[in-house]
């Protein structure tokens, strides 16, 4: 006789992976900011900034220090714990919007850094949500079979576009990079033959591997977070003058519109896949205010233990907000082996999206 199914879990269809989390790796600059850093110059206390957004310290990197300086120990270490070698590795993708150079690309920079050739290597630029982009981005690099071992590089320093005298947006923003090695799953681990990859089939209750994805855009609200300098809006003398050349946010708006898209892409992407957010062991979800987090987290119905933060240490880092915190929550133990992973960010663009995962 067969058993009853006694979760969502055993009615859940079964899952279909080309690709597994084999490591990561996370690196932060050593200059701790504290609140009271602020305290001295703007109008602005450490009480205010912990309420209304949860951060205490921030890092900021030394200005001779490039953003492919501060990624490549997180690379180092994501490869290292995948127990692989540079020489391994058939492909990076870097997100980030802090490159070292307009071109080439950084993740071209930390291809030569990393001593390795022929990888397919290039940028992506989804803002706080560039992570989530270059990971699904990567998966199906891996799934074409156009890579077997990528690494996935999320990587920002925003200590570089803050207006330093602007208490709405200096408080907000760290730097740092989180890299993971995402590779080939099961059988269809072998060298690629020119052909996609044959997925492992199995059973989402044991399956390692990324089982699905959503990804989003809404180009119209593209104001309300931006940093010009581009074509568009080039930097002039007078614009350097003016101040005009940092980054400038709606914080109130944003946050609206942050909350509802991470509940509704975590909630649909898991219906897609016939879960509920009972089944989710980790909510690991871009840090940028944990209020936000915590309103999310309420709307979900997902209790308060599964929400991983690490916002007041770090603040917040964009690109390298979600895997700085896989990676430090699989090195604390935190994540384990086998956990099932929610994955969620939202940023400028407007960009949100999110990817369900089982370590
Ligand atoms: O990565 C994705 C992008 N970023 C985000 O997701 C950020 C989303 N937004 C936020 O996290 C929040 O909106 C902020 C933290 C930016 C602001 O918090 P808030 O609770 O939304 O504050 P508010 O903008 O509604 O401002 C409330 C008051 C204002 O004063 P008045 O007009 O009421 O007199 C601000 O001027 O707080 C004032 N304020 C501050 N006061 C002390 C703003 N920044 C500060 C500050 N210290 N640093």
């Amino acid at each position: 006789m067969n058993a009853q199914p006694t979760s969502s879990l055993d009615r859940a269809p079964q899952v279909n992976v080309s690709s597994y989390i084999r490591g990561t790796g996370m690196s932060v600059p050593d200059r701790v900011i504290p609140n009271s850093y602020f305290e001295s110059y703007l109008e602005t206390n450490d009480q205010w900034i912990r309420e209304r957004t949860g951060i205490i310290e921030r890092r900021w990197a030394e200005p001779t220090m490039s953003m492919s300086d501060l990624a490549l120990p997180a690379c180092e270490r994501a490869i290292a714990s995948a127990g692989l070698t540079a020489a391994d590795i058939d492909g990076i993708v870097v997100a980030t919007v802090t490159p070292d150079y307009v071109f080439p690309s950084t993740a071209c920079v930390l291809q030569k850094k990393l001593g390795i050739r022929g990888s397919l290597a290039f940028d992506v630029n989804a803002v706080c949500s560039g992570f989530v982009y270059a990971l699904v981005t990567a998966e199906g690099l891996v799934r074409s079979g156009a890579a077997t071992n990528m690494l996935v590089v999320g990587a920002d320093m925003f200590s570089r576009l803050i207006d330093p005298n602007d208490r709405t947006t200096a408080i907000l923003f760290g730097d740092g990079a989180g890299a993971m090695v995402l590779s080939a799953a099961g059988e269809s681990n072998t060298a690629p033959t020119g052909g996609p990859r044959v997925p492992v089939i199995g059973s989402p209750r044991t399956t390692r591997g990324i089982y699905g994805s959503q990804l989003h855009a809404d180009g119209s609200h593209g104001d309300l977070l931006c940093v010009p300098g581009g074509t568009a809006a080039p930097v002039t003398p007078e614009s350097l003058r003016d101040n005009k050349h940092y980054l400038t946010m709606n914080g109130r708006e944003i946050f609206k519109l942050a909350v509802r898209g991470l509940a509704e892409v975590s909630d649909s992407l898991l219906k897609r896949h016939g879960m509920e957010v009972g089944d989710v062991d980790h909510y690991i979800s871009h840090q940028a205010n944990a209020r936000i987090l915590t309103a999310v987290a309420k709307q979900l119905g997902l209790p308060v233990e599964k929400l991983a933060l690490n916002v007041e240490k770090y603040g917040n880092t964009s690109a390298a907000r979600v895997p700085l915190l896989l990676a430090e929550c699989v090195s604390t133990g935190r994540v384990q082996q086998g956990d099932l992973v929610l994955i969620s960010a939202f940023g400028a663009g407007l960009t949100w999206g999110a990817v369900l995962v089982r370590m």
